[in-house]
């Protein structure tokens, strides 16, 4: 099929290659000229596993293909709005302008089809509730054949690929009209044939129940982290280990083991503001009751920063001219990104309080040093230990977890381990000397 995807930033790109991926005529379009130099150059913008690999393959084919030029997406049987939705400045709730762009867009340059055929507009972007019914309006009103789906996407930074190319489920939020309903599941069933035959289950459903899939499994994932979280600031009152209540707890699989990390909490481009986004669009639906909930999730999750920075402070007597190694400061593991980082934020406020940092991490050197250039970023974690008062494991790379205590003790100025993620072993530090604080881990030697 020929398809343009709108938008080339994390999702769009990953989209627009998976679509390739999948043997279709892809092109991606995007307003940031460097961003698509760089894409139809077949270099990817972003650190992503498996990623750049579909992106050569794409443009190397001659299937895939990146312009800032829209009236390159004309012929395009369906459009992919991929654009972003960030939080509004000052505000909870999702900017749409980008979104309300891109359909000014599909509307100016889509051509209409000799046979009359119905060009599908399929929705992307995560959007406040009534957002696609209020877009298909717009459509509806150009005069041109568009159909409209709502077809979020549910991809992890890290595992974008392989989340788009093998999803856990696919959602079509369709029209309450159903003739035209059924034409743009038809081009969705055709786009996704290969998803599809190859059992990645399909959930069918209206529009709001569509647009409401994506951030109720976030705000979901969201309460999971800071439940356990909670349990954690319990754990630290009593001396409880929240790693082991977590495995207990875990093994109901009416709970689940998954994504019961304590630790400084979540972040990124997503979590954060889809949350607040959702508690917004409840309060202006009048139903803001339902989630005030959720105002709780984005407290504790908050509240785990003052926690990391207290804890530094009490280990090591105050911050004021410390030195401190901060290993991982993007937001998640397998990603350059430090949207709405936990990592990131607390180094800011151990810096704001007089700390000096010394900061490594495998991918996203070269975007700390351009957002804050005084920042210390050397190579190795070597380097980065060497004479300082406390190291603090932020994000929880494998080359973090799997460091070794004996092999750098000898390098620090005290021997202070901070473990933001509970991901290392208090007593394999213990006995290698060091004096080991965990986020809600309590004192347990088990
Ligand atoms: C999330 C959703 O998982 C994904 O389905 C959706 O499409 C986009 O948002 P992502 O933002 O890539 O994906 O990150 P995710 O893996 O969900 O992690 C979010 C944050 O939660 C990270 O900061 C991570 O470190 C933190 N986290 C995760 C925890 O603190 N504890 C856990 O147990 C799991």
């Amino acid at each position: 099929m020929r398809i343009s995807v709108i938008g080339c930033g994390y999702l769009g790109a990953v989209h627009a290659a998976c679509m390739a991926e999948l043997g279709h005529e892809v092109v991606g379009i995007d307003v940031d000229e460097r961003k698509v130099a760089d894409l139809a150059a077949g270099v990817a913008p972003f650190h992503e596993p498996r990623f750049p690999e579909l992106l050569a393959r794409g443009v190397e084919s001659g299937r895939l293909t990146f312009t800032t030029d829209p009236s390159l997406i004309a012929d395009a049987q369906i459009h992919f709005i991929g654009v972003g939705t960030p939080q509004q400045q000052g505000r909870l709730g999702a900017d749409m302008s980008y979104v309300d762009q891109a359909i000014a867009t599909i509307i100016e340059h889509t051509a209409v089809r000799e046979d009359g055929a119905p060009v599908l507009v399929a929705g992307k972007s995560t959007v406040p509730v009534g957002t696609a019914q209020r877009l298909a309006d717009r459509l509806d009103a150009s005069g041109k054949p568009f159909l409209l789906a709502w077809n979020p996407e549910f991809l992890r930074e890290g595992y974008a690929v392989k989340d788009t190319l093998h999803p856990d489920r696919i959602v079509y939020g369709l029209s309450d009209d159903v003739a035209r309903g059924e034409q743009a599941k038809l081009l969705l069933d055709e786009c996704y044939a290969k998803l599809l035959a190859e059992g990645s289950p399909l959930v069918v459903s209206n529009y709001p129940t569509a647009e409401l899939v994506k951030v109720a499994a976030n705000s979901f994932l969201a309460t999971k982290i800071s439940f356990i979280n909670a349990m954690a600031e319990l754990c630290d009152a009593t001396g409880g280990d929240v790693t082991r209540l977590a495995e207990a707890i875990g093994y109901d699989d009416r709970i689940g083991s998954k994504f019961l990390q304590a630790g400084i909490g979540f972040g990124g481009g997503c979590l954060p503001k889809d949350i607040r986004a959702f508690m917004a669009r409840a309060g202006e639906l009048g139903v803001d009751e339902a989630l005030t909930f959720l105002r709780e999730v984005d407290a504790i999750n908050l509240r785990r920063r003052d926690r990391a920075v207290a804890l530094a402070e009490e280990a090591i007597g105050g911050l004021g001219g410390r030195r401190i190694a901060v290993l991982g400061i993007t937001f998640k593991p397998d990603t350059d990104d430090l949207r709405d980082s936990p990592a990131l934020d607390i180094a800011n406020r151990l810096w704001d309080r007089g700390a000096r940092l010394a900061i490594v991490d495998p991918a996203a050197a070269p975007r700390l040093n351009e957002r804050r250039p005084e920042f210390e970023t050397p190579a190795t974690v070597e380097q980065a230990v060497a004479g300082a008062d406390a190291v603090m494991v932020l994000t929880p790379w494998k080359e973090f977890v799997e460091l070794d205590p004996e092999s750098i003790r000898g390098l620090v100025n005290q021997p202070v381990i901070i473990d933001g993620r509970n991901v290392l072993d208090p007593r394999r530090w213990h006995d290698a000397g060091w004096r080991y604080f965990g986020m809600g881990r309590g004192v347990s030697v088990w």
